[in-house]
């Protein structure tokens, strides 16, 4: 008897051979990897110039100034402390200097931070990860320093510092990191701090604002033309040679000036367009590798957008997709949308009723983010109303809110108002008889 699985059975030994003997795309992935960090910075100088003038007297064993690297998402603040931090050290100087590296967003609490600083200086005494009073850690911290560093200075880069300020207790541990330099009897520390919210300086203390804030390095946005040429180098330690099409790089260099000039994404959609190339055994990235991967990535953007969204707003979206699902020609009002929203948050315990204003609100929001298009009609003596439309894929939508919780089981549900045999008055649904 003839096997139907056996069909549609994914030969996965004749894949992997057939990957192997297929041409190449890739020279070295890695090199797109968050972690590596390039030769060369083209379009850094200036900021490279300002840190290495800031950090050299280390090298002489003095105490650089503390400072702030600000920039948008993506302009390289990171990847520039990283790389002069590693010329830092390959200078031959009896003051080597020491990096503690922290990101702020991955460790959450001071108390993690202060621990982490300890662990890795230490290597051998740990912290616990939680019940140590905090000036039982400054004072074995303290110890340490002048114990392990010596004479020389340690660097404590914060980056991602606007999460720690924002959190409970992350000004204290600031204010006291700037001032381990008066407690310690040889060793040096110097704070860097890195942001991309240019606006989180008014939430710090201003104990800590004048040490630390009153100098900053500015990262500016990439403009087209830099990120061709940081791509163009990149390119050549990732890919085969003559693998990129010549229109590949100045059409990703392009789309990623229009969003704020975002040396990440510039990477990212590099990256995915030779997968897509790789995996559809091109020889070549095309500028359509290019165009599907700009899909790809604001697909993922959308996707991440609606999950971090108020339940209230992805209910008001739910509401949308109902009747777009249930009645595809169905010409959507803002009313409709306020109607199916009362109905289906009544389907999930504990969820306010919302006025039509706020809905409304949401509308409006959902239309900034360009997830729907909102467009105010005149109806006559019956007012102004909104005519929605989703402007993503329907697909995409409910992708989304299957993988909502609270939403799932909801999906289903067909709008009162598309129900041929109900009617709704005053608010009360009722089946018709006839
Ligand atoms: N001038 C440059 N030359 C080469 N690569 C760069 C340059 N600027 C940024 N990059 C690369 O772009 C990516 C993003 O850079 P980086 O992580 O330093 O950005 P960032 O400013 O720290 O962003 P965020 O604020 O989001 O943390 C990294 O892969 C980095 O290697
Ligand atoms: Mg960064």
């Amino acid at each position: 008897m003839k096997n139907h699985e056996n069909d549609y059975q994914f030969n996965i030994d004749k894949y992997y051979k057939n990957y192997l003997k297929g041409s190449r795309i890739f020279n070295n992935r890695n090199a797109l990897e968050a972690s590596y960090i390039p030769k060369e910075l083209p379009h850094r100088d200036i900021q490279i110039k300002e840190i290495a003038e800031k950090t050299a007297c280390a090298l002489l064993g003095d105490v650089p100034p503390s400072f702030l690297c600000y920039g948008m998402t993506g302009t390289g603040k990171t990847a520039t402390i990283r790389y002069v931090s590693q010329k830092l050290a390959q200078q031959n100087s009896e003051f080597n200097p020491w990096w503690i590296y922290i990101n702020c967003n991955v460790l959450s609490t001071p108390y993690r931070i202060l621990a982490y600083i300890y662990n890795t200086i230490s290597r051998k005494e740990k912290i616990p990860p939680t019940g140590l009073p905090k000036d039982v850690i400054f004072r074995k911290l303290l110890g340490l320093l002048d114990n392990r560093v010596g004479n020389s200075v340690c660097f404590l880069v914060l980056d991602e510092i606007d999460i720690l300020v924002n959190k409970k207790g992350g000004n204290e541990i600031l204010y006291d990191l700037t001032r381990l330099n008066e407690n310690l009897d040889i060793s040096k520390t110097s704070l860097i701090g890195i942001s991309n919210k240019l606006k989180f300086r008014e939430n710090l203390d201003p104990r800590v604002l004048s040490s630390l804030g009153e100098d900053h390095i500015v990262f500016p946005s990439y403009d087209a033309s830099e990120l061709r040429d940081i791509l163009t180098e990149r390119a050549k330690i990732v890919f085969q040679d003559e693998v990129l099409k010549e229109d590949v790089i100045p059409l990703c260099a392009a789309l990623a000036a229009k969003e704020h000039g975002d040396a990440r994404k510039a990477l990212q959609l590099l990256r995915k367009a030779g997968e897509f190339a790789e995996r559809t055994q091109n020889k070549n990235v095309t500028t359509q590798h290019i165009k599907n991967a700009q899909k790809d990535l604001e697909n993922d953007h959308i996707v991440e957008f609606i999950k971090g969204m108020p339940l209230q707003a992805q209910l008001v979206l739910t509401s949308i997709y109902l009747i777009s699902k249930f009645s595809s020609d169905h010409i959507i009002i803002s009313g409709d949308v306020y109607d199916v929203h009362s109905e289906i948050r009544g389907l999930i315990p504990g969820i306010r009723q919302l006025t039509k204003r706020r809905v409304s609100d949401y509308i409006n929001e959902l239309s900034l983010a360009g997830i729907i298009s909102a467009e105010v009609k005149s109806m006559g003596h019956y007012g102004r109303t909104k005519i929605i439309k989703l402007d993503i894929g329907r697909e995409l939508v409910e992708k989304v809110l299957l993988e909502i919780d609270k939403i799932r089981n909801i999906m289903n549900h067909k709008p009162v108002f598309l129900q041929t045999d109900k009617v709704k008055l005053k608010n009360h649904i009722f089946k018709k008889l006839i």
